[in-house]
């Protein structure tokens, strides 16, 4: 059997490699996104790892002729022609709870919305844009100080679980589609926001102008500024405001607090920098200041969070400190390396057996395995120092 998977980012890399170690009759093609330039970022590039694995590529228009039996979009950039292809089996997963949101921009627009839901959904390639049939979809919750970041990360990996789990039917069985609503229906195109020139409308009330900051909130890409100052995040104060919607009330280094048409919003500055910092040299003091609810799981470019950071510099405070008030032990960048994988080159420097013991005590999982599939015990082997081997091999 022939599949071809059109699509980025850790989902294409997600559902390929679980064809490629669980399903030996399945050869896969490649088509690549017009933007994928080879080099990983906050998501992985699936051209890099199609290089890396010789999986064969082609264009979209030698994917259409190639004698394939499935084509699978996973956050494909260009529009298919399912009639060209000479097979029925050709889907792709749409990151909204279609019908709802079909077209671009759906880890804002939801937020912007202020729903309470979103979904993946899996469906049928017509020859609308996410109109046909729907064949799996999983439905989860967007919080209420979800940003557009961690709701494309859900997005990405609800969406992998929803192709991997069923992928044997997918491939194999007869998948029956269910005909989308035209009622709950709704479309947004590429102009329906503009990147280049985001303006927050302050005439509002303070849940409108928190989920605005909150829907363009992708370090990624961009931070949202008020007043020429970067932020990251708002949360509504229990003040109803007296002065005009958009006046500042007053400002210190760590938030703006802003009143609006009905209640006050505080409006925390993005200090992400600073607490990364402070977090690498057990600065206790300085990350009790500098944390709120939505730094505290922030990553930069490279995937480091301010407990990432800390477990490599082995700031104990800090990280008891920041797991105590809801960072994950178990977080990861970009690469999946994970905060205990962090910490052994910490501990390994001094062989600090009671500092990785405290991380495990915190809940730090020591057989998590990295984006290439290969866990803390097997780093410490390529190093092939006996010493290091025998010291980690006590926390297996
Ligand atoms: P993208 O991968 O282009 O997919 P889509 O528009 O189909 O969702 O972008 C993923 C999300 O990133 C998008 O839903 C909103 C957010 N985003 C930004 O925050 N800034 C930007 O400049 C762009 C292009 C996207």
């Amino acid at each position: 059997m022939k599949v071809i998977i059109g699509g980025k980012n850790n989902i294409a890399i997600g559902v390929a490699k679980h064809i490629k170690e669980n399903l030996p009759d399945v050869e896969l093609v490649a088509v690549f996104n017009r933007n994928d330039d080879g080099v990983d970022g906050h998501q992985l590039s699936f051209k890099k790892y199609c290089l890396e694995n010789d999986l064969r590529s082609v264009s979209l228009d030698e994917a259409y002729v190639e004698k394939g039996d499935v084509f699978l979009s996973l956050e494909f950039d260009r529009i298919i022609k399912p009639s060209k292809f000479k097979h029925e089996k050709v889907f792709n997963i749409h990151f909204s709870k279609l019908p709802q949101y079909k077209g671009m921009y759906t880890s804002a627009l939801p937020i912007l919305n202020n729903e309470s839901e979103s979904a993946v959904t899996f469906h049928y390639i017509d020859d609308g844009i996410d109109t046909g049939d729907i064949i799996y979809q999983k439905v989860f919750s967007i919080d209420l100080n979800e940003t557009a970041k961690s709701l494309y990360s859900k997005y990405i990996n609800y969406g992998t679980q929803l192709v991997i789990e069923n992928i044997e039917s997918i491939l194999y069985g007869q998948c029956s589609g269910k005909k989308q609503s035209a009622v709950d229906s709704s479309y947004y195109s590429s102009s329906s926001i503009n990147y280049r020139c985001l303006e927050i409308d302050l005439n509002k009330t303070a849940i409108e102008v928190k989920k605005q900051i909150d829907a363009f909130t992708f370090r990624d890409y961009q931070l949202v500024e008020l007043f020429s100052t970067k932020v990251l995040g708002a949360e509504i104060l229990d003040e109803v405001s007296g002065l005009k919607p958009g006046s500042v009330i007053s400002e210190n280094e760590q938030f703006i607090l802003l009143s609006t048409v009905d209640y006050n919003l505080k409006v925390y500055k993005d200090c992400l920098d600073s607490l990364l910092e402070a977090s690498s040299c057990n600065n206790l003091t300085e990350v009790k200041s500098l944390i709120n609810p939505f730094n505290i799981n922030e990553k930069n470019e490279k995937g480091w969070s301010p407990i990432i950071v800390a477990a490599y510099h082995g700031s104990l405070d800090v990280i008891a400190y920041l797991v105590e008030n809801g960072a994950d032990i178990n977080d990861i960048n970009n690469n999946g390396t994970s905060v205990f994988m962090y910490a052994k080159n910490f501990a390994l420097k001094s062989f600090n057996r009671e500092y990785l013991e405290k991380l495990i005590d915190l809940g730090a999982d020591v057989n998590l395995k990295d984006f290439h599939g290969l866990d803390v015990f097997d780093y410490v082997a390529m190093n092939k120092q006996q010493e290091q081997i025998e010291f980690m091999e006590k926390f297996r």
